[in-house]
């Protein structure tokens, strides 16, 4: 299959790749920093293509959409990218403004919603389309999620209407809700720390969506670290 993978160049994304690679699908990576694309493709296949986007400027997404239209026919797309809040006030939903509020929904929520309405008719051609969209056990829990739990509740709803909708077109829509993982954000505090998920647990739950027969659909998947979540 080809599959695109918004936000493709480190961490749980970059993990996706190992894996679907290992199965061998062709990939496009998306992400904006042409740099750490390239870093990325290092250990993956020669057919591996990038792309250098912000997904939250609408023009990038047209020419991401040209992009496939002309050579990368994409079965699968991923949605993985997202924007994080400020460390300092990040659990809180008083403190940060109402302009932080917009960006994280921009960035977390319109700006794959309008990648699924441009690349939508490319995955319904394909005829085994699939879509996976990453979400977060913050938008599930009610409590400490601050403006990144408002988007990404707002996510989890986005893919429960887009997979009731998407169904008759013959495309698939899984969500997958990770807890904390360990990533450059997210270092280790020794070898032996264990408190949090590796990429590579969701490199193998995000591969094995397109693992499965043409009927089947994991339409939703939680993962968190054994000893819950760590906030
Ligand atoms: N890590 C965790 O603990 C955790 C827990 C729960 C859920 N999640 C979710 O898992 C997903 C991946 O998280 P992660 O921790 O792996 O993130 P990450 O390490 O920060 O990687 C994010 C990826 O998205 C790209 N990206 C970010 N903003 C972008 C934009 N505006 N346009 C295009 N590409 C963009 C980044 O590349 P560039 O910076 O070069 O653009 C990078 O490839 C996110 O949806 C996150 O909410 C993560």
């Amino acid at each position: 299959m080809n599959i695109v993978i918004i936000g493709g160049s480190r961490g749980i994304g970059r993990a996706a790749a190992v894996e679907l690679a290992k199965d061998g699908h062709r990939l496009l990576l998306v992400g904006r920093n042409p740099e750490s694309l390239e870093k990325a493709k290092a250990g993956l296949p020669d057919s591996t293509e990038t792309f250098t986007a912000d997904i939250t400027d609408a023009a990038a997404i047209d020419q991401l959409a040209a992009y496939c239209e002309e050579r990368f026919a994409p079965d699968g797309l991923i949605l993985n990218a997202a924007a994080f809040a400020n460390h300092a006030t990040g659990r809180s939903v008083l403190q940060p403004t109402p302009d932080e509020l917009g960006a994280i929904l921009d960035a977390n929520v319109v700006a794959h919603y309008r990648i699924v309405r441009r690349l939508f008719p490319l995955l319904q051609k394909s005829g085994r389309g699939r879509i996976v969209l990453i979400g977060s056990t913050a938008g599930i829990r009610q409590d400490k999620g601050g403006i990144y739990g408002i988007s990404k509740w707002a996510l989890r709803s986005f893919a429960y209407n887009l997979r009731e909708e998407a169904k008759a077109y013959g495309v698939g829509v899984s969500l997958v809700n990770p807890g904390g993982t360990f990533t450059e954000r997210r270092q280790k505090q020794s070898a032996d720390d264990k408190h949090l998920l590796e990429t590579s647990d969701l490199g193998i739950v995000i591969a094995t969506v397109f693992r499965l027969s043409p009927q089947a659909v994991i339409e939703q998947l939680d993962i968190r670290p054994l000893t819950g979540d760590t906030y």
